[in-house]
């Protein structure tokens, strides 16, 4: 059956953000109807998960250019940065491996261990990614959750005191490579990614206002005293993780996850070393 002939069930996960698709194998291309009726869940939604999929990373690739572009950039093992020719060579364009497998006690992706706190996937950077998409190979019996937050309720239930001092305020945001806490890295220390963000960000699709900031990236605000930014942060991080904006994704092998970075945080649950967790992920940008 091609996606084309498929009826296309949508089902919202919780009431905070999140809904499962059902009826679409991803394996086939999708057409523009079906597409269509993909994106304006993902916009109502801002996470979807399409479960009991079998995909290759070219499926993975050929979904993430229906709303961008599938990104390119190497990203290695952060066990064999910097990345030479021979490892560009071995390792497919775009594609990141978030897995604990080890070959010779060297983790063969990224963020192979434990839990990870809140974040928005290139939000240290000067164009962060507009999605991402994470295909789950090999998950845990329990824990190793991926779990979203949405930002846009989040804005919606500041104080309107709250709402008037943060307009117009921007944010710094700092990350190295494979950190899951902030504590991790100096975010003043030299070469670090570094960008800054306005704290309240409209959705260019949904026009909504989303609060982005994160526990694992975000440090302080721009032309604001140091100490003073910090607190304020702190304090909208902790409204940001509040239990009714949260949805706690638990795996199945062959969940297809897409997420809206542009309005969703997501972080990790702790799981066992002594089990196989091994997702595929590829980030979205928006089309040149
Ligand atoms: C990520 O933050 O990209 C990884 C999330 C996960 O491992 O669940």
């Amino acid at each position: 059956m091609s996606a084309t002939d498929a009826t296309l069930t949508v089902i919202p996960l919780s009431s905070a953000l999140g809904a499962r698709v059902e009826g679409l194998d991803l394996r086939q291309p999708l057409d523009g109807p079906t597409f269509a009726a993909v994106r304006e869940a993902f916009l109502a939604h801002q996470m979807l998960c399409f479960p009991g999929q079998k995909l290759s990373a070219d499926d993975q690739i050929r979904f993430c250019g229906y709303f961008g572009r599938a990104d390119s950039d190497y990203k290695a093992p952060a066990s064999i940065l910097p990345v030479d020719e021979r490892t560009k060579a071995d390792y497919r364009k775009g594609v990141m491996l978030v897995t604990n497998v080890r070959k010779d006690g060297v983790p063969i992706g990224n963020l192979p261990d434990g839990d990870m706190q809140f974040h928005s996937d290139g939000a240290h950077r000067d164009s962060p990614y507009l999605a991402t998409t994470l295909y789950g190979i090999r998950v845990p019996s329990v824990g190793g959750d991926t779990v979203f937050a949405n930002l846009c309720t989040a804005y919606e239930t500041l104080p309107d005191a709250m709402k008037a001092r943060i307009e117009g305020l921007r944010v710094h945001n700092v990350y190295l490579l494979d950190a899951t806490e902030k504590d991790e890295f100096d975010p003043d220390a030299p070469g670090m990614r570094h960008a800054v963000h306005p704290l309240v960000r409209v959705h260019p699709e949904t026009g909504r206002k989303a609060l982005y900031v994160n526990r694992l990236m975000s440090r302080w605000i721009e032309g604001m005293d140091r100490a003073e930014g910090e607190a304020l942060v702190a304090e909208l991080v902790d409204h940001s993780e509040r239990p009714e904006l949260i949805h706690a994704h638990k795996w199945t092998p062959g969940d297809f996850l897409i997420w809206d970075n542009r309005c969703v945080n997501h972080a990790r649950t702790d799981f066992s070393p002594d089990e196989v967790r091994l997702l595929r992920r590829y980030t979205i940008s928006e089309a040149a």
